[in-house]
């Protein structure tokens, strides 16, 4: 029997199919662990050109399924894959999602980018209604897929098909809204009312996260503390009004970490294994990372601090590379790796030349080198203005790389700071390259106390991100909506 999920998660990335940071990490974890809770959950994401489904093979599901955007004959070609069990669909339309990148170029983003998204809303929107059994829950992911809730909230209006869903918004970066001139929306299907500033009108602009906001039954941020802080002018990006008036139908749920990816005990790019139970092969992880990056064998009885992720203000980078010289006068080494902003990529280079014998920088995106330097590193630097939640400070606990973060988001609420009884890192409160300072010279201290170093790292070890609990706080989000009241019929994929 066919398989029609009563849960469609509809993102624009899923690890491992594809992936740019956090968002598909959560997609690759959230929905199948609810899936193997017994929900009937499925996935629709693009086809990417640099799509992995190496060990999925997905078949053609539909040809030409009619999408009528951004002329009336244009469809689209569905694929489908079983990922673990679960469904996962892939919208194919070559021109659109077929790029070298998913969404900029070094030159900026493609200036497309509202019209790809716009055709991937609609194309979902037709395969859910073509795969019939309307669904209980839609839950879509940042702007891309924003504009699929704001479909549904119209179409519930006039079409029976739709009656019975609700919708689910997670805000995982508010600093990203997509936001396109009002030229893009007169025909993207959203009927004429939509424009006004309780829907997706943003100052003249047409704001797809917005709408998200504005048009879902449920919004959700990915930690308590990103949840609090958006209300405000401080972390709001001008959406403050609109997300304090939906308060009360938005709630905060912290990630999880997917420990079948994350987990020194078994990772497959790590040198050798290691736990808190048996922490011995983290000295040869530093010692294969050291090497790999040809860092001086010294090192090995150095403090190494590490940073992975993308070389952007809101990573904090800039505070960083700011103190690099002052860092290298303490003869400890620091490793990078990251792309982004090009005026951080040439800054990192530069200090890479002036002091080889400490610094490394990577630039790009290397999966393999952001799990070693996770289990290599001694200390994780995550110094970042805000975040939503971040993922790479949930890691390096579990690798027993302590991290010193900025008291924001999700790294308040993941983080014991030091010196508390149960302390795990270190958390410091202005956003200043000074105070970040202050926080590596306080963990340098500690490092050289061993005992005091090897409890913080074992309490870190120990610490429980899995994602079944935080999968259980949707699935209770999802009962209030009405998620299982009417009985879903046990078919398989
Ligand atoms: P964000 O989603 O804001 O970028 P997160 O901490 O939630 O931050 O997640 C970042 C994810 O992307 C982690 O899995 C991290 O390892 C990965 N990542 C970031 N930059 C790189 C890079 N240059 N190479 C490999 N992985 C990276
Ligand atoms: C975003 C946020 C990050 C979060 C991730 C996954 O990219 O910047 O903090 O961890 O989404 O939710």
């Amino acid at each position: 029997m066919e398989f029609k999920p009563d849960i469609y998660f509809v993102a624009s990335e899923i690890y491992p199919f594809s992936k740019t940071g956090g968002l598909a990490d959560v997609l690759g974890v959230l929905p199948l662990t609810l899936y193997k809770m017994g929900y009937k959950v499925s996935v629709i994401t693009p086809m990417y050109g640099r799509i992995s489904t190496r060990d999925f093979s997905p078949h053609l599901m539909y040809e030409d399924l009619k999408v009528g955007y951004p002329w009336p004959d244009i469809s689209a070609d569905v694929f489908r894959a079983s990922f673990h069990g679960m469904p996962v669909y892939f919208i194919d339309r070559g021109e659109y999602f077929d790029r070298r990148y998913y969404y900029c170029t070094h030159k900026g983003d493609y200036f497309d980018n509202c019209e790809r998204f716009i055709f991937f809303c609609r194309a979902a929107m037709a395969l859910m209604k073509k795969i019939g059994n309307p669904p209980q829950i839609v839950h879509s992911h940042d702007w891309h897929t924003a504009l699929i809730n704001s479909f549904i909230y119209y179409q519930k209006l006039s079409d029976p098909y739709w009656a019975e869903t609700s919708t689910v918004f997670t805000i995982h970066n508010l600093a990203f809204q997509g936001r396109f001139s009002v030229r893009l929306f007169w025909d993207c299907g959203l009927p004429y009312e939509a424009w006004n500033p309780d829907g997706v009108e943003y100052y003249d602009s047409f704001n797809l996260l917005k709408g998200g906001i504005a048009h879902s039954d449920m919004v959700t941020t990915v930690s308590p503390s990103y949840a609090e802080e958006i209300v405000t002018p401080e972390f709001g990006c001008g959406l403050e009004g609109i997300l304090q008036k939906k308060k009360s139908s938005m709630t905060g749920i912290i990630n999880g970490a997917d420990y079948s990816v994350w987990n020194p005990e078994q990772d497959k790019f790590l040198e050798a294994n290691y736990s808190a139970t048996s922490p011995q092969g983290k000295k040869t992880c530093k010692k294969d990372l050291i090497d790999n990056l040809c860092l001086p064998s010294e090192m090995l009885n150095r403090p190494v601090l590490g940073f992975i992720g993308r070389l952007r203000s809101q990573k904090g980078i800039d505070l960083l590379l700011e103190i690099i010289p002052t860092l290298v006068k303490r003869n400890i080494g620091i490793v990078i790796l990251g792309e982004g902003d090009s005026e951080y990529e040439a800054q990192l280079m530069n200090l890479v030349e002036l002091y080889p014998d400490n610094v490394s920088g990577i630039v790009g995106y290397t999966e393999e080198m952001a799990h070693k330097i996770q289990a290599g590193a001694d200390i994780f630097l995550m110094p970042s203005r805000y975040e939503p939640c971040g993922l790479t400070q949930m890691y390096s606990l579990r690798y027993g790389t302590p991290p010193i973060a900025t008291a924001v988001g999700g790294l308040k609420d993941t983080i014991v700071p030091y010196p508390e009884k149960n302390s795990t890192g270190f958390i410091f409160k202005n956003s200043t390259s000074q105070d970040l300072l202050k926080a590596i010279d306080q963990a340098l201290e500690v490092f050289d106390d061993k005992e005091a170093w090897m409890n913080l790292q074992l309490r870190g070890m120990k610490a429980d991100f899995s994602w079944k609990k935080s999968a259980e706080l949707y699935v209770k989000s999802y009962q209030k909506l009405g998620l299982g009241r009417k009985k879903s019929k046990p078919d398989t994929i």
